[in-house]
């Protein structure tokens, strides 16, 4: 969407706040010896707090709340009985509905001590964030954004996923713009707008390049051993820096 009246950044900046509390929440939350099933209820529960609808359950009937992916499941996992070990790479990514406004977020963490590796790819994968926010202006190439992506990737010679992508969002969790690379595509000609709502995130991985879905239908999966994270936050663009919703 594109911002139209002061309401609708009331709106997402209501709806972003709820998303981002609810991520962080679960990422505390979050130890050994509880399942994902557990935590998705964690989410479920704030989300409730605020009237707010998990947008994969009523957008696509996603089988949980919230998107709960362990180690080298990187997007989509579901929540269910997996019990949580000391040393997982969990990503949340939370998304969520009020009044018609949409907001997505998401980010990954290790439970107890990280090793030096996954330390490595959250660390660089946060830096892609920031890096692509900070070249997501009005009037520029929206190809800038996996521009910026890439050469932090390359900076600490880890790979990209290349099938996940960002995305517009606003009235819809997935709307227009769809699919923006996290790479430098040449051939994609978009401009970014004033007051156009979008995500960024990123995927950085040790090992792969690609996802393959699991035989459940949702869970994204990469090798055993792929050590991969991704952050994402909601935003406004404007002529400056964009205002961050989540
Ligand atoms: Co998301
Ligand atoms: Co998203």
């Amino acid at each position: 969407m594109t911002i139209e009246t002061r309401q609708d950044i009331v709106q997402l900046q209501i709806i972003g706040k709820i998303v981002k509390e609810t991520l962080q929440l679960m990422m505390k939350a979050a130890k050994p010896g509880m399942t994902t099933g557990e935590l998705d209820v964690i989410g479920k529960n704030n989300l409730d707090k605020y009237g707010a609808k998990s947008a994969p359950k009523t957008s696509y009937r996603f089988p949980g709340y919230t998107c709960i992916s362990v180690n080298e499941d990187i997007a989509h996992g579901i929540p269910g009985p997996y019990i949580i070990q000391d040393g997982d790479m969990i990503n949340i990514d939370v998304s969520a509905e009020l009044n018609g406004y949409f907001a997505d977020t998401g980010g990954s963490f290790v439970v107890g001590a990280a090793t030096p590796q996954q330390k490595k790819v959250m660390k660089a994968t946060r830096e892609a964030l920031d890096a692509a926010i900070s070249v997501a202006t009005a009037g520029a190439s929206l190809n800038l954004i996996g521009k910026a992506i890439e050469k932090v990737a390359r900076k600490y010679d880890l790979k990209i996923i290349l099938d996940l992508g960002s995305h517009g969002v606003g009235r819809a969790l997935h709307e227009e713009p769809g699919f923006i690379a996290p790479y430098f595509d040449k051939s994609d000609r978009r401009i970014l707008h004033d007051g156009q709502v979008i995500t960024i995130e990123p995927f950085l991985s040790t090992q792969c390049s690609h996802v393959d879905e699991k035989p459940d239908g949702w869970t994204l999966s990469t090798k055993k051993g792929n050590v991969a994270a991704q952050y994402e936050h909601s935003m406004i663009i404007t002529k400056n820096r964009p205002i961050i919703l989540t």
